[in-house]
Parts: C-alpha cells; sequence; structure tokens
C-alpha cells in the first residue's frame, strides 16, 4: 500500500530522533499526545511518534479499511472467514434494547434477547450459591466454586475473579482448574469438602481433552468423597458451553447449562456464560458494571474520529514498531498486585489472534504480525527483566498501567504504599524515555570506564494508562480496549483475528503421541519421528 510505503520513508526520515528532542522541540506534546475515553486516561507521548507519523499511521487505518471492518463486526458480518462465522463478542454488553443481527439456524436473528436471557439466568443461579440456598447433595451450602476450562474458559474469568478481588464474597472460594497436569485439580481440590464445592465446566466445545479429563477427576473425586451416586453430580455440576449434546453426553442436567454460541470466540467469551464463575463471586450487579465497561469502550471504538479513538491508536502504535523498528515483543506491566493474571490473558487474546502469517486470501504475509505479548506486575518486573528494558540491545515496547487510589478495603498503613508503587510506574516511563547521558553520568563523577555501562540511551516507548481505582467497569475499558486493539492490527494486516487453526495440530499429535508413551502402540504405528520416538523411549524406561 502507498501508506505504508509513505510510512517507511517517513522511520529513514525519523532516524535516531530521541524523545528528549521531540519533547524539548515541542512544549505541548505531552498534553495533546493523550486520550481520555470512560474512566481511562492514555499518556501516548512517549511514543517514537509525531504528529506526521500519527497523521500516516492514521492513513494506514483508513487504506486498509479498519472502520469498514469493524462496522461489519458490529453488525454481525461473518468477518472470521475461515470458520464462517459473525464475531459478536460487542453483543454479549449491548443493551437490551439493541437489536443486533445475524445469520442463525432460523434466518437473521436479534441476538440480543437471547444474551440477556442468559444473563438473566447466570444472575438467579449466582444469587442462589450467594446466598446459601443453592445447597450440595447432603444439604450443606456451597464454599467452594471450583470453575475447569483453559484457554479462554479459563483466562478471563481468573483474571477478573483476581482483579475484583476486593469485589468477591469473601466466604466464597473461588478457583480454577485448567491444566491437564492431574496436580492442578489435586491443589485445587485437596483441602476441600466435596459437600460444600460446586463445579462449573466451561468449555465452548465440550470437547477440549484438558477440560474434560479434569470434569472427569472431579465428578469421581465427588463421588468418592460424598459416597454418594450419580445423582449427587446435579447438584454440584453445571456446564458452560454451546454444546448441549455434549454437556448432556458428560452427564449434567442440561437445565444446569449456561449457554453461549458460536459467534463468541473462546478468547472474547468471558463476558458471556463463560464469566458464570466470576458473576458467582462478584456478584450480579458488579458483573454488569463490568459490562457497561466494556459497552463504554465498544461505543468509543464505533464513534471516536480516529485520530482520537484510544484502540486505533494502541493498534497503530504496535504496527509501527514491529514494521519499523524491529520490535518483536510488547511487554504489558500492571502496576497493580490485582492485575497479576492480566498479561496472561492478554495472551491469549493477542497472540492466539494475530500470531498468523497467511493473509486473509490465503496467501503469504509480507510483514511481521502479532508480536510475543509478556509481563508482570510492576514493581516484581523491576527487579527482574526491566534491566533488558533499559539497556539490553531490542527495543520493546511497553504499556505502563496504573491507578490512582487503592482499593478501599486496605488498612490505612497499606494504603500509604501506594503513592510509592505508583512513583515507580512514572519513574520507569520517564527512564525508558529519557534515559541517562554519558554526560550526565560522567558529571556524577562515574570513572570512565564505567560510563558506557551506568548510560542509559532512553529512547524506549511506552504508553501509560491510569484510571482513578481498578472498579468493575474500569476492568471491562480495559479489556475491550485491547480486544479493539488485538481487532485493529489484524485489520491491517490483513489476517484473520478470529479463528486459531495453529492450535489443533498439537492436539492431534498428543492423541497420537499418547499410546506410545503408555506402551499401547508402537513408536512406529503412532507415527513417531526418530527424535519423538527416542523421547518416547526414555519416558517408557523410567516410567
Ligand atoms: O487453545 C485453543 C482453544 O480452542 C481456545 O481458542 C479456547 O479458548 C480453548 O481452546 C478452550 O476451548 P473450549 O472452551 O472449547 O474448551
Amino acid at each position: 500500500m502507498p501508506e505504508w510505503h509513505a510510512l517507511a520513508k517517513h522511520r529513514e526520515q525519523l532516524g535516531e530522533a530521541h524523545l528528549r528532542e521531540l519533547f524539548a522541540e515541542d512544549a505541548g506534546r505531552a498534553a495533546r499526545l493523550t486520550v481520555k475515553v470512560g474512566d481511562l486516561f492514555l499518556d501516548y507521548s512517549k511514543n517514537l511518534v509525531t504528529d506526521e507519523t500519527l497523521r500516516l499511521l492514521r492513513d494506514l487505518a483508513v487504506a486498509a479499511d479498519v472502520p469498514g471492518l469493524r462496522d461489519a463486526m458490529f453488525r454481525g458480518e461473518r468477518i472470521n472467514t475461515t470458520e464462517d462465522r459473525a464475531v459478536l463478542h460487542t453483543a454479549l454488553r449491548a443493551p437490551q434494547d439493541a437489536v443486533v443481527t445475524t445469520a442463525g439456524p432460523r434466518g437473521e436473528q436479534n441476538v440480543v434477547p437471547g444474551v440477556h436471557a442468559v444473563l438473566t439466568r447466570m444472575q438467579v443461579f449466582a444469587d442462589k450459591v450467594r446466598s446459601g440456598r443453592w445447597t450440595g447433595h447432603t444439604g450443606r451450602r456451597i464454599r467452594n466454586v471450583v470453575n475447569i476450562g483453559i484457554g479462554g474458559s479459563d483466562l478471563g474469568p481468573a483474571m477478573a475473579c483476581e482483579a475484583l478481588r476486593s469485589f468477591t464474597a469473601r466466604e466464597l472460594d473461588c478457583r480454577f482448574v485448567s491444566n491437564v497436569d492431574g496436580a492442578d485439580l489435586h491443589e485445587a481440590v485437596r483441602d476441600l469438602d466435596p459437600a460444600e464445592t460446586l463445579f462449573i465446566v466451561a468449555s465452548k466445545t465440550f470437547t477440549t481433552i484438558e477440560t474434560i479429563t479434569n470434569a472427569t477427576s472431579a465428578r469421581q473425586w465427588l463421588l468418592d468423597g460424598l459416597g454418594a451416586d450419580q445423582e449427587a453430580v446435579a447438584d454440584h455440576f453445571v456446564a458452560v458451553s454451546t454444546n448441549a449434546a455434549k454437556v448432556a453426553e458428560f452427564g449434567i442436567d442440561t437445565a444446569n447449562m449456561f449457554e453461549f454460541w458460536d459467534w463468541v470466540g473462546g478468547r472474547y467469551s468471558y463476558d458471556s456464560a463463560i464469566g458464570l464463575s466470576l458473576m458467582v463471586a462478584i456478584g450480579p450487579d458488579n458483573f454488569r458494571d463490568m459490562l457497561a465497561g466494556f459497552r463504554l469502550m465498544d461505543e468509543h471504538f464505533r464513534e471516536a474520529p480516529v485520530e482520537a479513538n484510544a484502540p486505533v491508536l494502541l493498534g497503530l502504535l504496535g504496527i509501527w514498531y514491529g514494521a519499523f523498528f524491529g520490535a518483536r515483543s510488547h511487554a504489558v506491566l500492571p502496576y497493580s498486585h490485582y492485575l497479576s493474571r492480566f498479561t496472561a490473558y492478554l495472551q491469549q487474546l493477542d497472540m492466539e489472534s494475530n500470531g498468523k502469517s497467511v493473509q486473509r486470501d490465503g496467501t503469504p504475509v509480507g510483514w511481521q504480525t502479532g508480536p510475543v505479548v509478556w509481563g508482570t506486575p510492576g514493581t516484581n518486573g523491576q527487579h527482574a527483566y526491566f534491566q533488558l528494558l533499559h539497556q539490553g540491545t531490542q527495543m520493546i515496547p511497553a504499556d505502563l498501567l496504573g491507578f490512582v487510589r487503592p482499593v478501599p478495603e486496605l488498612s490505612p498503613r497499606l494504603r500509604e504504599h501506594h503513592d510509592l508503587l505508583m512513583a515507580n510506574l512514572l519513574a520507569q516511563g520517564q527512564a525508558l524515555a529519557f534515559g541517562k547521558t554519558a554526560e550526565e553520568v560522567r558529571a556524577e563523577g562515574v570513572a570512565e570506564e564505567l560510563v558506557p555501562h551506568r548510560t542509559f540511551r532512553g529512547n524506549r516507548p511506552t504508553t501509560t494508562i491510569l484510571a482513578a481505582e481498578l472498579t468493575p467497569s474500569v476492568l471491562g475499558q480495559l479489556v475491550a480496549l485491547y480486544e479493539h486493539k488485538v481487532f485493529v492490527q489484524g485489520a491491517v494486516w490483513n489476517i484473520d483475528s478470529f479463528d486459531q487453526w495453529g492450535v489443533e495440530l498439537g492436539k492431534v499429535l498428543a492423541k497420537r503421541v499418547e499410546p506410545a508413551l503408555t506402551g499401547a502402540a508402537t513408536a512406529e504405528d503412532a507415527g513417531l519421528d526418530p527424535s519423538t520416538a527416542s523421547l518416547a523411549a526414555h519416558y517408557r524406561a523410567l516410567r
């Protein structure tokens, strides 16, 4: 595209321009390169861009028809072409009177009434569990909720239960089991009383081997613990799925199944019924506040002009660094203990969506697509990998997330930590952008041979995202911000951000490898290559 070439040329002209100069030359930069959306304040002034860069990036977004594809998504068109599906996670937070139609089994259908019907059922269920009216097989109230799911059926609710921990009913213990490693389920239930434990089996397809294996073992644990028959299962197991037949086959009454739809991608599903465990934990009102936060960002994404559109800006900045600065990864660094799972959640959202190397029509891309997304909460990361961020050879753009106020339940003494926490966030952005010159180091009297070691080149871009407090609505706004950022990038890269064929091969091969490990099949029958056959032999010898 000419717009891409214009950016390449502009990048050459920008050369080694330093953020120090960009700020020195432009008094209004800090105030101008910001966006306020709902409760979020985004400062992108510490990015390696000029007004011209931003203009050219916007031209690219328009030329790639990001607005057109966005509107097609909101309209319910089948933009996930390789799976021939609509992409309508935005309908999950649409108001009750909205009309969002897409082609269903009975022709064009408004999906919003179905969304709200399920939300109401979830609410009734969550209230029952929270109030103690839902009892286990022996009549005891439920005190533990264990979500069994993986990927999009785990990461979202697990992240959000942690993020909103201070909003949860503390008397309920919510746990998450995802890994097929038996240790995960073992550790999750070893100190639980089955009589007080409810399992939510969350799986869009209800065929995912990890989830079905864990759910089957959990059912056995329950029956063993209660000394009860199959009837007990109904009191201790509910399901969240799009696949009623498989749920019934597993032995869960479909009356206890919460539905969602094939137009909700797994990694875009935690505000669907997949969020049932979260709703039980935080209560329906907080869940609805979270949905309102998502909706606010949806409306912004849909309506704000390209130049003031937060997800568009974040998406374009990532494209800029990947294509023209050789950035291969993107760090998301929340200065919030409660957001400890946030980046793990984003890894699936971003990398499963945009880790692609063919365009929509199947031809290879000639440009870099999704980056590696990584990061852990500040300030911990500062004492681990920040050295590389500051002085390593790679450029790693980072988002710094923080909140002005700590959660209200902290004691006055612990609230006092907060200024220090946030001072670290701001200081890191400052250090990464502006660094410390050799002259500044020398002026401190540092011995000449140490000067190169103690110099910080700076010019490492960050975007700072601040909100007053981490509330359910703010969490919804943040997640939708990243959902749409990922969308924008996929649209410009011309890839299908909503399929995930790349996870299939490993799943298929695991099924073939397993018999070779147990001895049920020879390495040859299992089709193992020489290296894998040798590893399997080693495993069997020690098994
Ligand atoms: O990892 C692949 C994947 O299909 C994800 O996209 C999905 O979130 C996860 O597996 C779990 O799938 P399900 O909800 O169908 O169990």
